[in-house]
């Protein structure tokens, strides 16, 4: 099947899908300028992603890790949505039973207008006092070096999840049903390496829905997914939702 004809099949399928499910990661936000972890352009300082995002690294060098979470927050508040996330809010629109499942923390889905949405690794835009366990949303770029909680002084962190923590067992829960409920699961821009998140499209696969993977590249799923599209999600993600 050549590639128009794969982009008819995968509209066709989604138009007739009442409930649809969709897992992203950080190569739907890339066309936005965020950068991803993996790949040229996802290194910062030297430092690979998965030495910084740990409870381990924070605890050694808390200043370190806040730099690098200072640098990503002034970054991503320069971007704004693609085309690619507002397809989905536009696919929401008009499909009765819609979850976004999504790997990113840069809030850029919720900016799109999505709102049935599970943030899974939770948002660069919340921080949680490590003392008193408050969370909540801080948006200043102007924070200090290492901030400190609003209510009781102490040390606040990145509200994200970091390798080797469990993800919020309600969002995984919720996240879990919309995979086995679905018709239809559309993935997209993700490597499919981090667990849980990856497992997802074949918990989906293996309840009968119809998956289909949108990324620039192969990953560990292409083989096993129904349909696997190769380009820009801002390209193809379009012309899936909105036929071609
Ligand atoms: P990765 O950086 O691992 O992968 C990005 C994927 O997007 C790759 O497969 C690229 O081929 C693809 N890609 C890049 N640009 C694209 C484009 N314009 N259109 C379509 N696809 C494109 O990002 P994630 O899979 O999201 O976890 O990484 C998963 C998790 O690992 C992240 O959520 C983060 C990270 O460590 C935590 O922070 C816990």
């Amino acid at each position: 099947m050549g590639q128009s004809a794969e982009i008819a099949a995968a509209a066709d399928r989604l138009a007739k899908a009442e409930r649809v499910a969709v897992l992203t990661g950080a190569g739907i936000s890339a066309e936005s300028g965020v950068p991803t972890f993996r790949g040229p352009g996802g290194l910062w300082e030297n430092h690979r992603p998965e030495e910084l995002a740990t409870p381990q690294a924070f605890a050694a060098d808390p200043e370190l890790i806040w730099r690098w979470y200072h640098w990503r927050r002034g970054l991503i508040a320069d971007c704004r949505p693609g085309p690619a996330h507002l397809a989905l809010a536009r696919l929401e629109q008009r499909t009765a039973d819609f979850t976004l499942i999504t790997q990113n923390v840069d809030g850029l889905h919720a900016a799109a207008g999505s709102r049935r949405l599970l943030e899974i690794h939770g948002s660069i835009w919340q921080v949680r006092c490590q003392a008193c366990g408050r969370q909540y949303r801080e948006t200043s770029l102007e924070l200090p070096t290492l901030p400190a909680c609003r209510q009781c002084g102490g040390l606040l962190r990145p509200a994200v999840v970091w390798f080797g923590e469990s993800l919020d067992p309600e969002l995984l829960r919720r996240a879990l049903a919309a995979a086995r409920a679905c018709q239809v699961m559309l993935v997209v821009g993700t490597s499919a390496v981090v667990q849980p998140a990856a497992g997802l499209a074949m918990v989906a696969k293996e309840a009968g829905a119809v998956v289909i993977e949108i990324n620039l590249e192969p990953t560990p799923h292409s083989g096993q997914v129904d349909l696997s599209l190769r380009g820009r999600a801002g390209r193809l993600l379009p012309a899936v939702v909105d036929g071609p």
